[in-house]
């Protein structure tokens, strides 16, 4: 296996036990009565039908809710999602992150003409610049890990799967950490890498 891959995992490992302390649990079914004005973007039960809101459904309960935060405290900026969260105490935002986690996530339909070179990067990687698969941490099928907080990318919008790729090679995402494992590798993901990456995503489950 590849070094930087190894490193990498083992950061992230280690900063996932110590953030594993969290009491407040969430509830699915309260969190559902908290998302209503959640679902005009992100569709009622976390499959949003417009390409750049993202699809919430079956999305890890701990990564969701650390975007959360970071949304609401300005360290990931949605400008669509302004003033939204700030009203919201911890409690709920658990709660709305367990509703999501317990929804089914749609899948939509690939680009077959940029399948091909997706799935290698996808699962191959891009081992002569040094660049993981995508597999080793968002799993073969694309349900990520949700114990560690790596997102589920399975059937994912194209578009905003681009998006955040573009987002975090050009330095305008930065929560990723310090580790900044998805900044590392987008870093060597070309225009048509990313485009394949994307449609690739879109179709996985
Ligand atoms: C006006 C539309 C809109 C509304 C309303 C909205 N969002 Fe969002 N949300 C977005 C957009 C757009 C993004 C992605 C921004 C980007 O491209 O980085 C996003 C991103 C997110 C993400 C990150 C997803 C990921 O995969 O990283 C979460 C979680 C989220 N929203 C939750 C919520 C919750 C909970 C509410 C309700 C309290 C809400 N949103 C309301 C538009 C909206
Ligand atoms: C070493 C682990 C690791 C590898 C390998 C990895 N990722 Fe990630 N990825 C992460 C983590 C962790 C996050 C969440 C960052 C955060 O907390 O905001 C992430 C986030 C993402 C996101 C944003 C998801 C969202 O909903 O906004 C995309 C898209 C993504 N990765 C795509 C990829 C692709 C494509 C590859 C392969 C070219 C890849 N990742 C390889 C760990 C990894």
């Amino acid at each position: 296996m590849n070094k930087i891959f190894v490193s990498l995992l083992l950061a992230l490992g280690i900063c996932g036990t110590a953030q594993a302390a969290d009491t407040v649990v969430g509830d699915a079914a309260a969190g559902q009565t908290k998302t209503a004005v959640c679902s005009a973007c992100h569709g009622p039960d976390g499959n949003s039908l417009v390409p750049n809101f993202p699809k919430l459904a079956g999305q890890g309960q701990r990564y969701t809710l650390k975007q959360l935060h970071e949304i609401r405290d300005g360290k990931r900026v949605v400008l669509e999602m302004t003033g939204l969260l700030t009203s919201l105490n911890e409690q709920d935002l658990n709660d709305i992150a367990a509703f999501y986690a317990s929804q089914k996530g749609s899948v939509g339909a690939a680009d077959e003409k940029l399948v091909a070179r997706g799935e290698a990067l996808f699962r191959g990687g891009k081992l002569s610049e040094g660049m993981p698969a995508c597999t080793g941490c968002h799993s073969p099928n694309g349900v990520g890990n949700a114990p560690a907080g790596f997102p589920h990318l399975g059937g994912q919008h194209a578009d905003y799967i681009k998006k955040q790729l573009v987002a975090f090679r050009e330095g305008e995402r930065t929560n990723d950490g310090d580790t900044m494992v998805m900044r590392a590798i987008a870093a060597k993901l070309s225009n048509k890498d990313i485009e394949a990456l994307s449609q690739y995503i879109q179709g996985l489950h």
